[in-house]
């Protein structure tokens, strides 16, 4: 199996994506770090231990950054945002979790856990907000060579999710998404909008995972982003973000169009903060420095989520 580590914000799409690591056979979840993001960071954690409960997972978890690598919140506060306060401020719907985190802070954790030879395969998949990743590099540039890959959810090439130009993980902390872009990692595969809004799923597809306790758990979360979210309301089929990363691990067919790129994020825009930029013009000064997927297969992505409940 593929071994990875989980840096992330749950959520309910983060929720799925563990939920997802449990089930499926090809991949071996070997810790968890928390990052502020959708929820401040106790509550992110809470969720954490949560949906790795209900998976019957017991791996690490430690938390991680309560703020922005260079911001005192978000750019605007989450108060602001349209997040779904009832939801999230309750569990996801999840039973009470009985584990713990881990004393110690995420950021040295990964720091020591990507320096260890012994875990020189280890993938790092990112899919909130990039704040631990970057502190992380900060305290230890050599992890630049030593994470063998990074999977990221972030960006859009087209419109963003919280405003025209920007996606939320890349917006909720834009210096930390730019400093880990430039940090010149090995391998650095980005999931933008573009890729998750191209494999969005349905009421059908809750109705096929159903059949285990995670892959119910999973439904529960995927019916309540077809209920509240906004590109859901508009087609009856919602974007299922962070899972999407996961699947790529175990699944590189999944992205059917993808680039290389030189990615950089916009930290100054009064309209554009946070915005992706792909650069893909042959004659730009800089090199390449990540795969940019651009659109997933649908039927790729339920094949990987079916497998993953059954
Ligand atoms: C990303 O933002 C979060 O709300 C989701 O969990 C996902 O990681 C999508 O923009
Ligand atoms: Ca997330």
């Amino acid at each position: 199996p593929v071994r990875f580590v989980l840096d992330c914000d749950t959520g309910s799409d983060d929720a799925v994506a563990i939920l997802a690591a449990a089930g499926h056979p090809g991949l071996d979840l070997v810790a968890v770090t928390t990052v502020n993001g959708n929820l401040a960071v106790g509550h992110v954690t809470d969720h954490t231990l949560r949906a790795l409960d209900l998976a019957g997972l017991d791996v690490p978890v430690y938390e991680g950054a309560a703020r922005p690598l260079a911001r005192p919140d978000l750019p605007v506060p989450r108060a602001v945002l349209n997040k779904d306060s009832e939801f999230h401020q309750h569990g996801l719907g999840l039973p009470e979790a009985v584990s713990a985190k881990r004393e110690g802070h995420a950021v040295p954790f990964l720091v020591e856990c990507f320096m260890d030879d012994a875990n020189a395969d280890v993938a790092l998949v990112a899919v909130g907000p990039l704040t631990n990743v970057a502190l992380a590099l900060a305290l230890e540039p050599r992890l630049a060579e030593r994470i063998p890959r990074l999977v990221v959810m972030g960006g859009a090439h087209g419109n963003g999710n919280v405003t025209a130009a920007a996606e939320f993980n890349f917006w909720a902390d834009p210096e930390a998404a730019e400093a880990v872009l430039s940090a010149g990692l090995r391998e650095v595969v980005i999931v933008p909008l573009d890729a998750t809004h191209s494999a969005p799923l349905t009421a059908e597809d809750c109705a096929a995972f159903e059949g285990t306790a995670i892959g119910a758990a999973a439904a529960g979360l995927i019916r309540h982003r077809l209920a509240t979210d906004q590109a859901a309301r508009a087609s009856a089929a919602a974007p299922v973000h962070d899972p999407m990363c996961v699947a790529h691990l175990v699944r590189p067919d999944l992205f059917t169009t993808a680039v290389e790129a030189f990615a950089s994020v916009e930290t100054a825009g009064a309209r554009t903060l946070g915005q992706l930029l792909v650069d893909t013009r042959p004659w730009r000064a800089e090199p390449a420095n990540a795969t940019v997927a651009l659109r997933a297969s649908p039927a790729v992505y339920r094949e990987f989520l079916r497998e993953a409940f059954a």
